[in-house]
């Protein structure tokens, strides 16, 4: 997405349209002339205006066309007057802020076309909310006579934003397998040369520790990328109790190993959800995982479940050491740990929270978490509910994916 070779075809099968445009603007113009004279010298000689109405249809099909293109086109013809600016740039025209700015640079982009100088040009608006516009200028028809020229403005934003997640993506799990395997090769060089057995045992045992984090690093990005591709996961009504026997199921030996008590006893078996049982599963089962690391030894966490509306909720509360407040909002993106040094003794790598939010979106629900430091958690999974009140849960609807509280 975002290929220099996408933005280079947009930009040429723009241009192609535009130069007809032109052409059937100045032909529609032509005939026009033509037909008032004939018009003016008699009736009789204003035959049928068959050729107008051809040349308004063609010029209406192109500029149709050119609506259909989400950038922005403004066409001039060859004495420099506008001869068409689509919807999307309409939007520049007696615009303020940023809008006015764009407008500002597409009559500079003309300008310096018309000069022989830059053909594109990126302008950061710094918003908010911040964007990234591609302008690009083209001079219209062959030869030494153009036709025209024309500025399309191309939103770049997203496509910006999704190169640098990216980019980040991929500096973070270089980092996180990087720090893991570069221990493996020390440990390995150092038992080479050790004749200690009990020395060589520890080692051993060291070893063994980084080759898991490894492998649960691979593990949670493998989940991690199955859940962003599967986008539209299955709707089956899913019983929250039974997704909730099964985290706990998968979370049990670190309570135990922990003397933690899991209580379920809150969670509703009417309850149902609409949903992937798999991805439910998982969610629970890392919201679980986290209450149960983040707690100190013999801490109590809770499940359970009540219906909101049309939603049912999943609550997964501890007393564990909390979230600080500036930690709250960036806890559900990869990677990010509140305390990293902490993390590397609980073994975390980040991702368990993006999985978490990436289920809920996919299944048109949020993740709220209150927390207090020092005192404990609370995440909230809202999900729509398999059973709801008043008839289906309505599709499309615009739900925020994840809503960040501090108390
Ligand atoms: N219940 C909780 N109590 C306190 N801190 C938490 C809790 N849940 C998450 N956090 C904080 O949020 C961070 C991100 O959590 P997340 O589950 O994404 O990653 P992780 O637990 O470190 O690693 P992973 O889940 O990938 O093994 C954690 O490192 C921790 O600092
Ligand atoms: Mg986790």
């Amino acid at each position: 997405m975002g290929s220099p070779l996408v933005v280079v075809t947009v930009v040429l099968l723009v241009v192609a349209l535009a130069t007809t445009v032109v052409a059937s603007v100045a032909s529609y113009r032509r005939l026009r002339v033509r037909l008032e004279s004939e018009v003016s010298s008699g009736p009789e000689q204003a035959h049928e205006p068959e050729g107008l109405r051809e040349a308004e249809a063609a010029r209406a099909r192109l500029a149709g066309a050119l609506e259909a293109v989400s950038q922005g086109v403004v066409v001039r013809d060859e004495a420099g007057r506008e001869v068409f600016r689509n919807q999307a740039a309409l939007a520049y025209v007696r615009g303020r802020h940023g809008e006015a700015l764009v407008e500002q640079a597409i009559q500079e982009q003309f300008a310096a076309l018309a000069e022989g100088g830059a053909l594109r040009r990126t302008l950061d608006l710094y918003g908010p909310p911040r964007r990234v516009l591609l302008l690009s200028a083209v001079t219209l028809g062959d030869g030494p006579h153009p036709a025209g020229a024309l500025v399309l403005v191309d939103d770049v934003s997203e496509r910006r934003r999704l190169e640098a997640v990216r980019r980040d993506f991929v500096t973070n799990i270089t980092h996180e397998l990087k720090t893991p395997v570069g221990a493996l090769g020390l440990l390995a060089d150092t038992i080479s040369i050790e004749d200690d057995a009990e020395v060589v045992r520890r080692l051993a045992a060291r070893m063994t520790e980084e080759a898991l984090r490894v492998g649960r690093i691979i593990d949670d990005l493998l989940d991690l990328s199955r859940i962003e591709a599967e986008e539209a996961p299955r709707h089956e009504p899913v019983p929250v109790h039974e997704v909730v026997s099964e985290a706990v199921e998968r979370v049990r030996p670190l309570a135990q190993r922990r003397g933690i008590q899991v209580d379920t006893s809150d969670v509703v078996r009417s309850h149902a959800v609409r949903g992937d049982r798999r991805q439910l599963m998982s969610a629970v089962a890392n919201l679980l995982e986290n209450a149960c690391k983040y707690s100190e030894e013999g801490s109590p966490v809770e499940l359970r479940s009540r219906v909101e509306g049309e939603m049912v909720e999943v609550e997964v509360r501890d007393q564990g050491i909390g979230i600080p407040g500036r930690d709250l909002e960036r806890v559900f993106e990869r990677f990010y740990r509140v305390d990293r040094a902490r993390s590397r003794e609980t073994g975390g790598t980040g991702l368990g929270l993006a999985i978490v939010r990436h289920v809920a979106t996919n299944h048109k629900g949020e993740v709220r978490v209150t927390s207090r430091e020092g005192e404990g958690s609370v995440f909230t999974l809202r999900l729509p509910s398999a059973f709801p009140s008043g008839g289906p849960v309505p599709s499309g609807r615009v739900v925020v994916p994840v809503e960040v509280e501090s108390r």
